[in-house]
């Protein structure tokens, strides 16, 4: 089966997204860094990069950098002027993505903030109201990130909150075998911080969320949606 969603992906971006060198490049070097291969797909990352655009966002933040994969999509959807602050507590990983960034020739657009990323969203308060969240660093702190994205949001701000199937865990805490984004293993932690934030999507008042399941090259997965209301 899981052939069968690859291949599909593959198709879909070959198809629809296109070829892209610097992005091809991106992840090279995050692969030879050592870095896991935990970035969203091309087209998970071209949601995101359209998302940016329909929103005519001028404001980006981002938890949980990488390589900088999908900081260099949400680059993409904003005009010149447009910034996004993306939040890394792996200097290592904040070195890889800055140079991936400059080789995308979007640096200019990017701030990456390295620390843990609860530290640095408590310095934002100056820099919001963003207009754009996507969340994707570790899960257990998804309840508390969300919480921070509101704070530093405005009505009509979008909420992307990454990897919330985690194989089919979410539900029963049992992860099917090679199904899970990292490939089979996922913390309690993991499952709790993801459950009380889809809850805390669910409940907010000032949120108004859906939640999707995805199956592709990263495996069974899936992401929530948000808009502040
Ligand atoms: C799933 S990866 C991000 C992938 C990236 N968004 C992409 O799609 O290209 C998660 C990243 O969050 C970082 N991270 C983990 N805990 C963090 C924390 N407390 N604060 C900030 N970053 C954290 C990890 O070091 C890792 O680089």
């Amino acid at each position: 089966m899981k052939d069968q969603w690859n291949d599909v992906d593959r198709y879909l971006k070959d198809t629809v997204v296109g070829p892209d060198e610097a992005l091809e490049q991106a992840i090279g070097a995050t692969t030879e860094a050592g870095m896991p291969a935990i970035e969203v797909t091309a087209a998970q990352g071209k949601l995101l990069m359209l998302l940016a655009r329909i929103r005519g966002a001028r404001k980006v933040l981002e938890i949980g950098t990488l390589g900088g994969f999908s900081t260099i999509w949400l680059a993409r959807g904003m005009d010149d002027d447009g910034r996004v602050i993306s939040c890394e507590y792996e200097p290592r990983h904040a070195e890889v993505a800055q140079r991936n960034l400059e080789r995308a020739g979007v640096s200019a657009k990017v701030d990456i903030r390295v620390g843990a990323a609860l530290d640095t969203l408590d310095g934002l308060k100056d820099e919001a109201p963003f207009d754009l969240f996507f969340i994707d660093a570790d899960k257990a702190n998804n309840p508390k990130y969300l919480e921070w994205a509101v704070k530093l949001s405005r009505p009509g701000s979008v909420i992307v909150l990454d990897n919330v199937v985690r194989g089919g865990s979410v539900r029963d805490g049992a992860v099917a075998e090679g199904t899970g984004a990292s490939g089979g293993t996922v913390e309690d932690e993991d499952i709790r911080g993801t459950r009380e934030a889809l809850e805390l999507l669910g409940s907010h008042p000032n949120l108004d969320s859906t939640a999707i399941q995805t199956v592709g090259a990263k495996g069974w997965d899936g992401f929530a949606l948000a808009v502040v209301v």
